[in-house]
């Protein structure tokens, strides 16, 4: 053997024998910088398959050597904000419903508590800022204008209960007459009723359809609406002499509105929502403006 290096000719490397449009590919090997790279992540992946939750098994997954749960960690993080919090949602139970607003320490828990559960169960209907969304029917929570009441135990009752639904028994229950559909009124009747309704809410109205009108809804309708036309709480019947609409208030309809009537539905839930819950959501309601 001869340790003087020879000179060789340029290094003959194999080619797969892949050609593409003339060019051919090299065979050369993988460096070896970037095989160890590749054994590395190899073992590091195996070896953090037996430290932490990694194979699917029939039920559950493998578990993990170090005992790492970040499911545990989640449920141990929320409890301790319950354990952190539960002394004052006890106080919130006890407490008087009345003297909820009037108690700084309780309405600002609430007020907080109630404001996220509000955007997680109530928005959808009563839009992100409790002030109606787009759709009819939905009434805004931010005026001081109720159907079934502003003060704390009315709204704690409403949110409980619900309103005309079928799931509970003390939902909050009131039923207008479909008057065309029914037949109770025809077409010139509700005509002039619904001049009537425009006069009293201070809108444009012929004059000569409303006074007929006047009479048509002492006789249907001042046992909802009440004889001056400001509503009735106890049956949910809106005042129709204000600027305040729940469906709307041009002739168009108003005309639906008593041909068809409208029965309004809002869940009930005191069987969705924890007691706390439900009284931090009545107080956050009455906090927006409107609270009596
Ligand atoms: C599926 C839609 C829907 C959801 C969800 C909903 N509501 Fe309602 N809510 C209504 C409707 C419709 C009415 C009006 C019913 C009527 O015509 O009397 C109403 C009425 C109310 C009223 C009575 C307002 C008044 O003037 O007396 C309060 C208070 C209220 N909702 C609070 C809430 C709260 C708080 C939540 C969430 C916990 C909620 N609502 C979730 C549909 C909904
Ligand atoms: C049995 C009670 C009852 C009677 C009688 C009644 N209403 Fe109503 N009315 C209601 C209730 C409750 C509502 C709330 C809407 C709903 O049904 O969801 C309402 C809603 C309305 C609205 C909608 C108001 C808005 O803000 O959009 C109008 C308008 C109206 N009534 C007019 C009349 C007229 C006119 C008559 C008589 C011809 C009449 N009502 C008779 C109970 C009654």
């Amino acid at each position: 053997m001869c340790a003087k290096q020879v000179k060789q000719a340029p290094r003959e490397v194999p080619t797969t024998g892949h050609v593409w449009d003339g060019i051919q590919e090299y065979d050369n090997p993988m460096p070896r910088w970037w095989l160890w790279v590749l054994y590395l992540t190899i073992i590091w992946g195996i070896g953090y398959t037996i430290a932490y939750p990694a194979w699917p098994l029939i039920s559950g997954v493998t578990q993990g050597v170090i005992g790492s749960d970040q499911r545990a960690d989640v449920v141990a993080e929320i409890k301790r904000f319950d354990d952190a919090n539960a002394p004052i949602k006890a106080k919130l139970v006890a407490a008087d419903l009345a003297t909820i607003p009037g108690n700084d320490e309780l309405k600002t828990f609430a007020v907080s508590a109630g404001a996220s559960v509000f955007k997680n169960n109530c928005a959808q209907c009563h839009g992100s800022g409790a002030a109606g969304v787009q759709g009819k029917g939905y009434p805004n929570l931010l005026d001081n204008d109720w159907l079934w009441g502003g003060d704390m135990t009315a709204i704690h009752t409403t949110i409980a209960h619900g309103i005309r639904n079928t799931s509970d028994d003390d939902a909050r229950l009131s039923q207008m007459p479909a008057f065309g559909v029914d037949g109770i009124l025809d077409n010139d009747q509700i005509g002039q009723v619904v001049q009537y309704v425009l006069q009293i809410s201070g809108q444009d109205h012929d004059a000569a359809l409303a006074t007929p009108g006047a009479v048509l809804f002492t006789d249907n309708c001042a046992s909802c609406h009440a004889e001056d036309g400001k509503g009735i709480r106890d049956l949910g019947a809106p005042n129709l002499t204000d600027a305040i609409w729940l469906y709307g208030g041009d002739a168009a309809t108003l005309t639906e509105t008593i041909t068809k009537a409208r029965y309004g539905v809002m869940p009930a839930w005191a069987d969705k929502l924890s007691e706390d819950e439900i009284r931090a959501v009545a107080t956050y309601v009455h906090s927006l403006g409107g609270g009596e």
